[in-house]
């Protein structure tokens, strides 16, 4: 993200769309949805704002977003639109949603594992530290997109000891871009390659969308996948790369 621009990326962020369009559209979390969407980071606030009308939802929804131009160019969207179910909130997520009714949240979190020259797009060590606090956090639902270069097992093994069963999942190939060809970035991608916690070839890495439920009070329990979609098979998904270098920005 340069300063000032707030992060939107017309391929990744459409993923999202697409994810929260599925989301959204799911009959069997509607009492969840019910008591409104809480997300991590709006951005620009377009992926939330496509997929509430794609879908002409009225699920209220809660965004937050730390950086104050992106929060203010979200606001300015969804006003100019008039979603009136669509609230931005500038801030921090996890404090905002303390105490909120919102059993469901959803994010294309941060994840990249350094501290590039986007500190907004920084998931910590591994890349995984905010979807790790979502995951933690005292929702019934969650929808994450699950990147493999940030410790993809590590966060499905967090989401299963959490409780959390996979209820939908999809996912599509990024290719990197200057934030993550970002010397800092890419150099610690690799570590984590040399680790096994990143997976990827040289042009591109995969990026899942996953949406997780817990067992609850008054929701049918979670219908299985069909077979050959479960866990183990988003699991090969994410790891299949193995690759230890990036292509060069001079190669792309
Ligand atoms: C990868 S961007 C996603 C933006 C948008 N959802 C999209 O897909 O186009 C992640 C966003 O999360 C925001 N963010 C990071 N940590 C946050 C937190 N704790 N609370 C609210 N927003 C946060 C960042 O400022 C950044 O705008």
């Amino acid at each position: 993200m340069n300063p000032g621009m707030p992060f939107f990326d017309p391929v990744e962020s459409g993923f999202y769309t697409s994810c929260l369009e599925n989301l959204l559209a799911r009959r069997d979390l509607r009492p969840v949805l019910a008591d409104g969407l809480v997300e991590l980071g709006a951005g620009t606030g377009i992926p939330m704002i496509e997929a509430l009308r794609r879908r002409e939802s009225t699920v209220p929804v809660r965004g937050f977003e730390l950086d104050a131009t992106s929060s203010q160019v979200a606001a300015r969207l969804v006003d100019k639109v008039g979603l009136p179910n669509y609230r931005i909130i500038h801030g921090d997520f996890f404090a905002g949603v303390r105490g909120g009714r919102e059993r469901c949240a959803a994010a294309n979190p941060p994840y990249l594992p350094a501290r590039g020259h986007a500190p907004e797009l920084w998931g910590g060590e591994t890349g995984a530290e905010v979807s790790l606090r979502v995951l933690s956090a005292h929702f019934d639902v969650v929808l994450l997109l699950v990147s493999s270069i940030s410790d993809p097992v590590g966060v499905l093994q967090h989401a299963a000891a959490n409780g959390y069963r996979i209820v939908d999942w999809m996912a599509r190939p990024i290719r990197f871009g200057p934030f993550s060809r970002d010397p800092l970035v890419s150099g610690r991608i690799s570590e984590l390659a040399a680790a096994g916690l990143a997976f990827f070839t040289p042009d591109s890495y995969t990026l899942a969308g996953v949406t997780w439920q817990r067992p609850t009070a008054g929701l049918p329990a979670p219908a299985a996948l069909p077979a050959g979609s479960d866990a183990q098979a988003l699991t090969h998904v994410l790891t299949a790369g193995d690759a230890r270098a990036i292509r060069g920005a001079d190669a792309a």
